[in-house]
Formats: C-alpha cells, sequence, structure tokens
C-alpha cells in the first residue's frame, strides 16, 4: 500500500491534478494496486482566507505517513510576492531535502517539435537539475536600498557534498538505464571557484563509471547545441540555476510546457511529482490546459514507487493519444482538459 499526498494548488493546476487523479483511480481499480490518495486544499485560497501556506508539522507528515506527494501548481495574480507558492514549494524541496530535480525531454511525437530536423529518435535526453543549493537559496542582501549606490548581492552556494550527490546521482541513472553518455554543463570558465568545483567533481564521479562517457560543456554553448544538435544528449546534469533555464527550453523542444513532467527526489525517502509548468491564470477555469505534463508525472511517481511496469503502460498510453491526435489545443487538438485525460484513461485500459 502507498499513500500519496494531493495538493493540487492554484489555476491550472487543479485541473490537471483532476486528470492525474483519474489515472491513479484508474491504475488502482484496473491493476490492483493499492495507492491511498489524500487530498490538500493548500493554495492561494487558503493563504489568503486563513493566511496559512504550509502548515506547521507538514514536512514531519509527510515524512512519516506518506510515500510521495504530487502538486499541481502555485501562482495566483493576487498574491504578488508569491509567499505562497515559495513556502509550499520551496519548503517541501528544501525541507524534504528533496536534491534531485529530474526532468525528462522526450518528443512525443514528431509535429510537437518546433525544430525542422526535430524527431523522436534525436530529442530524448534527461536533466538532473541540483534542486537544493545554487543562487536559490536566498543568501545576500542589499546595501543602501533605494539609492543611487545600491549594492545588491545574490550569492550562489555551491557545497562538495551537494555538487556530488547530484552528480552521482546523474551516473547512477545512466548506469541503471542503459543511457551511454554524461555531459555536465556548467560556466566554469567564468565562475572559476564554484563551476570549477562542478568539473573537479564531475571527473572524479565520472572515472567511477568508465562505461560510461563523461563530457563537460559551457553552459551557452549547450544552449545553442541542444537546439542544433539535441540528439547528442542523453543525460544531462547541472546546477539550479541553469537546469531551470534549459528545462524550459527542452520543453519547448518536446511541444511546450503543457507536455513537460518532474520529479524531485531524495531516494529512498518521501519525494514530489509535479508538471513543469506554472498556474497560467491566462487559461485557467476555461477547460483547455493540457493535462500530459501532469499525467507524465504520475507516470514518474508510480515507476519511484516500484511500479515500473504500470508507469510504462501509462507513458505508452500518452503516446498513443498524441499518435492519435487525441489532445488539447496547444498540441493541435481539439479536446478539452478533462477529455484528452480521459482519453489516456481510456487507453489505459486498452494497453
Ligand atoms: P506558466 O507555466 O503558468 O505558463 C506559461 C505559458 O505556458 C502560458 O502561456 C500558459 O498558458 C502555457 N501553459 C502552461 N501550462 C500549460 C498547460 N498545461 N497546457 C497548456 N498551456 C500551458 O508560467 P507563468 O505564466 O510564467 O506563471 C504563471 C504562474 O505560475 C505564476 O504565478 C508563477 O509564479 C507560477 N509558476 C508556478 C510553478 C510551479 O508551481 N511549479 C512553475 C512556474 C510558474
Ligand atoms: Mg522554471
Amino acid at each position: 500500500m502507498k499513500r500519496i499526498a494531493i495538493i493540487p494548488g492554484d489555476g491550472i493546476g487543479v485541473e490537471v491534478t483532476r486528470e492525474a487523479v483519474r489515472v491513479l483511480e484508474k491504475v488502482r481499480n484496473h491493476f490492483g494496486v493499492t495507492l491511498e490518495l489524500v487530498h490538500f486544499d493548500w493554495g492561494a485560497e487558503k493563504y489568503l482566507r486563513e493566511n496559512v501556506t504550509l502548515p506547521e508539522g507538514a514536512l514531519e507528515m509527510f515524512q512519516r505517513d506518506f510515500d510521495a506527494i504530487f502538486t499541481g501548481a502555485f501562482g495566483d495574480p493576487r498574491i504578488q510576492s508569491n509567499k505562497h507558492a515559495i513556502d509550499i514549494l520551496g519548503g517541501l524541496r528544501f525541507g524534504l531535502d528533496l536534491y534531485i530535480n529530474l526532468r525528462p525531454v522526450r518528443l512525443l511525437h514528431n509535429r510537437f517539435t518546433p525544430l525542422k530536423h526535430g524527431h523522436r529518435q534525436n530529442i530524448n535526453f534527461v536533466v538532473f537539475r541540483e534542486n537544493t543549493e545554487g543562487i536559490y537559496v536566498n543568501v545576500g542582501g542589499n546595501l543602501k536600498r533605494g539609492a543611487d549606490q545600491e549594492v545588491a548581492i545574490q550569492e550562489e552556494i555551491n557545497t562538495r557534498q551537494g555538487v556530488e550527490r547530484i552528480i552521482r546521482a546523474a551516473f547512477t541513472y545512466a548506469s541503471k538505464h542503459g543511457r551511454k553518455r554524461v555531459t555536465l554543463a556548467d560556466k566554469s570558465n567564468v565562475l572559476t571557484y564554484g563551476h570549477e568545483l562542478w568539473r573537479r567533481v564531475f571527473k572524479i564521479v565520472a572515472a567511477e563509471y568508465p562505461e560510461i562517457e563523461a563530457c563537460a560543456q559551457y553552459i551557452d554553448a549547450m544552449a545553442m547545441l541542444m537546439v542544433l544538435d539535441p540528439g547528442q544528449y542523453e543525460v544531462i546534469v547541472t546546477n539550479n540555476m541553469f537546469g531551470d533555464i534549459l528545462t524550459d527550453l527542452g520543453a519547448a523542444l518536446q511541444g511546450g510546457l503543457g507536455v513537460a513532467a518532474s520529479a524531485n527526489l531524495h531516494p529512498g525517502r518521501v519525494s514530489l511529482f509535479e508538471p513543469v509548468h506554472g498556474s497560467a491564470p491566462d487559461k485557467a477555469g476555461r477547460g483547455i490546459a493540457n493535462p500530459i505534463g501532469a499525467i507524465a508525472s504520475t507516470a514518474m511517481m508510480l515507476d519511484y514507487l516500484g511500479y515500473q511496469d504500470i508507469a510504462r503502460r501509462v507513458d505508452i498510453a500518452i503516446e498513443a493519444v498524441c499518435e492519435a491526435g487525441e489532445v488539447t489545443v496547444d498540441l493541435g487538438g481539439k479536446l478539452s482538459t478533462e477529455e484528452a485525460g480521459a482519453a489516456i484513461c481510456h487507453r489505459l485500459t486498452l494497453g
């Protein structure tokens, strides 16, 4: 039995989570997997109503009582500070020490990519983004705020342990999944302390995996090569900020934010799964959001929980609806969010 926390959040997060839950319920009923889904109403509404973001004791509860967490998206135009999103999502990522942000970039159908030379064989890689350090740790400050002489400092934190564990995770994944090449993205030519550490540790860890080719690139070159020659990438490992930016580029290559899935992992511990996209206020409430990113994230969750075969079936069902054009408007289809989710569920029980 696995216990899963469901936190739909805001905007289209709620709409796509409904479809992800539909898939999980299908998995439960059709494949006899015992999943207990527990819903939490944390998000903008609760924050505005009760001034509560991530409730007290939440981290301990998840660590004690849950196997996985699924979130939709957090963000609301009424909350300019984004406080609730930072508290909830940031709180979970940092508080549960979810140091791996795993983001697959896999083209589901040739017609979805904007690259004229892009096809399914050459857009298929995974990005390991460091998720607990870098420039996201909120270390810094302002001096003479508002004055002409203002100074703003934002520090990037790179620790030996933090760098090593994400690089090791990338190589372990490559080794386990038959991937032949791991590429590091950094800016060690300019960031001669922090990113030199990445290069040094990358070399040390790579030496433990002689069967895997280790390749290091500068981030700017990678941004270019990811468009010109995405087929060279199998596993990419990088820091928090570069991973954030690269995976939006990756999402564009695979057909847009609506299809991009992700996992926030600490192997062996309760981990968090979510679509890459945000709450999309421009599309919220219209029933047009693409549920594929959310549903593909549930496949990653099932895989993590030990149901690899069922995860694979969910992925195959997603591929089948893409092939058949049973998709939302952003992918050139005509279906609503709910119809697109139902189409995937239908394929899942056929397979
Ligand atoms: P966004 O990802 O919400 O939207 C970017 C663009 O992609 C929009 O045009 C949107 O309509 C489209 N889009 C996103 N998901 C889609 C889907 N499933 N189907 C079809 N189209 C989709 O990012 P944006 O606009 O920068 O941020 C909106 C809010 O979401 C902000 O409050 C932001 O802070 C928050 N956000 C939250 C994230 C999270 O909870 N993980 C991640 C990114 C943004
Ligand atoms: Mg981002």
